[in-house]
């Protein structure tokens, strides 16, 4: 398994193991990642791609969030497309790509939300040596393929890692 940066090349690949329809996300993602605003991860297996994660350099859109943990790139949309594929340590894999990306570029925190749904994700990113930090409610918005909005509001805890420890 290989953990690299998506390029547009790969958009197809990657749409096709987790597809986003007329939305195009990954192709969205990799025009934010040429733009310096995120690096969008991608792991594969040989030519399968099985799962993804991005760093938003500037940190959590969330202004409290950003607010208490400044200077704090954030991992987003961490997820191994297939069921049967988790648990092998791709999520790992991805969350210490990430990590080492941040550290070469200086920085000395990382973080990532979990919502309070997924408590077996919490655990997963404790064992990695985040802690939880501050609690708060992520909104967001989706238009379905009907055109109809849907605004999601999820309440989260951000946990943080210590890069230099
Ligand atoms: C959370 C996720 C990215 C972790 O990736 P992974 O490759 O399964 O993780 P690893 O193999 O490195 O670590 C396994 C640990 O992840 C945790 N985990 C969380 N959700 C899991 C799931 N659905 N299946 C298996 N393990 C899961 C478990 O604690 C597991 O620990 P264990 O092996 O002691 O049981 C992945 O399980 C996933 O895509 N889940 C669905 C989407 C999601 O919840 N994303 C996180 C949003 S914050």
């Amino acid at each position: 398994m290989l953990i690299r940066e998506c390029t547009a090349a790969d958009v197809e690949r990657v749409e096709e193991a987790y597809p986003t329809g007329a939305h195009r996300r990954h192709a969205q993602t990799v025009e934010r990642q040429q733009t310096g605003e995120c690096t969008f991860l991608v792991a594969w297996d040989g030519e399968e791609s099985l799962g993804h994660g991005e760093v938003v350099w500037q940190g959590c859109k969330t202004t409290e969030v950003r607010a208490t943990y400044p200077e704090c790139p954030e991992i987003n949309g961490l997820r191994v497309y297939r069921a049967e594929m988790r648990g092998r340590g791709i999520g790992t894999a991805l969350i210490r790509s990430a990590e080492d990306r941040a550290r070469e570029r200086g920085f000395q925190w990382i973080g990532l939300g979990v919502a309070d749904d997924n408590p077996s994700a919490a655990r997963l990113y404790e064992r990695l040596g985040y802690d939880a930090g501050i609690r708060y409610t992520a909104a967001w918005s989706y238009e379905d393929d009907a055109g109809v909005k849907h605004v999601i509001e999820d309440p989260r805890t951000f946990m943080v890692r210590d890069l230099t420890t």
